[in-house]
């Protein structure tokens, strides 16, 4: 077996990558608008009702129509999915792992055509839709080692005459609940993750991407992956989301997405409703408000492009955005005018060409949202950068950089997920680390210093599942960087991480006398 490595990001410099990605965008264009239906054990269904996936750079571009489930398909999927759990519980690990790596290498295959896609469906500019991909494949190569290492079980004593195991297997059938904002990575990632342990599942894209997860459900099923094993069945959170999360025959849910809903899911979860024998478990993987703190003895230019790559990566639609920049007040006004600085020198439109630094935020209510933070900015600080957006064509939103706000203020403490970053000034370092600690999240942080004592004090003090020191605070990376978050971020799983398939299997005692 190959050692696992992460999947290389394409070099755009490159004209032959450059060339490789429009080839991509081409065939992607040449599918526009088609018709997606459900895959319920296999079986395609289409429905009237539809979820219609556009472009955000351009509404008029309509990506897919989407087949979508009601509660009567989501029983029919749950059925299958629960019926197929029986056989497929007892698929060799070796088999499921390899129906993984052959997942994998088709992406690979057509990696830029599947980037294509996520620059159409999620706006994300080439870098970071070609970043997304790279993960999905990540993660399928990953979690299957993961699987192979897992199967050799786990030692346990045995007196003379008795024969001990310990051995983990699957839990049945898991709701994956994904969002939009890594359609890819974070939908696959979570899909296979319950599937190479042996689950089934039944799985739910957000209603804003459901393309690119049609696709990859085709992925799957030319890997070998019979029918019934995942289920896929987009569907309205409320309606289908709910059904699914309540249904007794539910074990397991596998959330990403925000608070509120993660909040919602745990809460329903917890409820044991008729017909069902046991406590549902739930992964759930929710917001952030993430922090880059600046000491007085860093280096501010690595400072000042941390943020701003982190701040506005994607329109900073990532849960490890850096949404505050909190810096010692010796070194605040430089790096502040640094940050601006670089900022106003971004680029901001439609990322299908690659020539956009930053493309725009997801829909209309993603819009709306952010905006109205920009307006309540305007009363918690100092406008230096963006404030301004355009919603007549898609969704645009310029890269916005609030100054001296109060570390109490709400754009300190609410998720706004979108590109906006306040700046607060800290006395000191210990002063910075307590205003990092002071939102109910708990994902990603960042310490730019140079000072021993002050990282290794960081590393007790500053509370978040993903810390990074002299670097920004998004970009995790598979099997290196195992994600996830404390607190209201989380149930502190890390996806990509030695453990995660665990959280997906419960463990079995044997003893047997000899
Ligand atoms: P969201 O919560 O709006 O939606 C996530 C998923 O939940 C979607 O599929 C949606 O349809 C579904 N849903 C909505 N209502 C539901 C209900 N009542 N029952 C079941 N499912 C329901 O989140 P989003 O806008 O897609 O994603 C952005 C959020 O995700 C941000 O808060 C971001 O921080 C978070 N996120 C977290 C991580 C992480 O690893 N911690 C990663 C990516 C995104
Ligand atoms: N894994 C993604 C990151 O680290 C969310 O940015």
């Amino acid at each position: 077996m190959i050692p696992y490595k992460h999947e290389p990001f394409t070099d755009f410099s490159k004209e032959e990558n450059q060339k490789a990605l429009k080839e991509g965008v081409k065939l992607v264009e040449s599918y526009l608008g088609q018709d997606y239906p459900l895959v319920i054990g296999g079986e395609r269904i289409t429905t009237e009702d539809k979820i219609v996936s556009v472009n955000p750079a351009n509404k008029e571009e309509v990506i897919g129509r989407v087949s979508k489930a009601n509660q009567e398909l989501a029983e029919k999927a749950m059925t299958e999915a629960y019926n197929t759990f029986e056989s497929w519980r007892k698929v060799k690990p070796e088999t499921r792992a390899d129906i993984l790596f052959r997942a994998s290498a088709i992406v690979r295959r057509r990696k830029h055509e599947f980037s294509a896609i996520l620059v159409k469906e999620a706006g994300k500019p080439w870098n970071e839709a070609d970043a997304d991909t790279a993960e999905a494949i990540d993660f399928m190569e990953y979690y299957a080692r993961q699987m192979l290492r897992i199967k050799e079980g786990f030692p346990v004593e045995s007196r003379p005459g008795e024969y001990n195991q310990f051995n983990y297997i699957p839990l049945g059938v898991g709701v994956v609940i994904s969002p939009w904002n890594f359609a890819f990575a974070i939908m696959a990632g979570t899909a296979v993750a319950a599937i190479v342990s042996g689950n089934t599942v039944l799985l739910k894209p957000a209603s804003t991407t459901p393309v690119v997860a049609a696709k990859f459900i085709e992925v799957l099923e030319e890997a070998g992956l019979p029918k019934g094993v995942i289920n896929y069945v987009p569907g309205s959170g409320a309606e289908v989301g709910d059904y699914l999360v309540d249904h007794p025959k539910t074990r397991f849910i596998s959330f990403t997405g925000s608070r509120d809903v993660g909040v919602r899911i745990y809460e329903r979860a917890a409820k044991v409703n008729p017909g069902q024998k046991w406590l549902k478990r739930v992964i759930a993987e929710m917001g952030g408000k993430d922090t880059i703190v600046v000491d007085s003895e860093g280096d501010l230019e690595l400072a000042a492009q941390s943020i701003v790559a982190s701040a506005f990566g994607f329109s900073g639609q990532k849960c490890s955005a850096c949404s505050r920049a909190v810096i010692v007040e010796d070194v605040y006004d430089q790096v502040l005018a640094r940050a601006v600085e670089l900022t106003k020198e971004l680029t901001v439109g439609d990322t299908v060409d690659g020539d956009k630094f930053m493309g725009p935020v997801i829909d209309q209510a993603a819009f709306d949202k952010i905006m109205s933070y920009i307006e309540i900015g305007q009363t918690e600080g100092k406008l230096m950068a963006g404030g301004e957006g355009d919603s007549s064509k898609g969704f645009f939103v310029k890269p916005t950089i609030f100054a001296d706000v109060d570390p109490e203020a709400r754009l300190m403490k609410e998720e706004i997920f979108g590109p906006v970053v306040a700046f607060s000034k800290a006395k000191d370092f210990d002063h910075a680390l307590e205003i990092a600690n002071n939102t109910d999240y708990g994902l990603t942080g960042a310490v730019i210093t140079n000072n021993r004592a002050k990282i290794e004090q960081a590393r007790e003090d500053f509370h978040v599942g993903n810390l990074y020191f002299n670097r920004g605070c998004t970009g995790a990376i598979v099997g290196y960087q195992p994600f996830g978050g404390f607190n209201m971020s989380g149930t502190d799983s890390k996806a990509g991480g030695p453990d995660y398939l665990l959280l997906h299997m419960q463990a079995k005692t044997t003893s047997e006398m000899l």
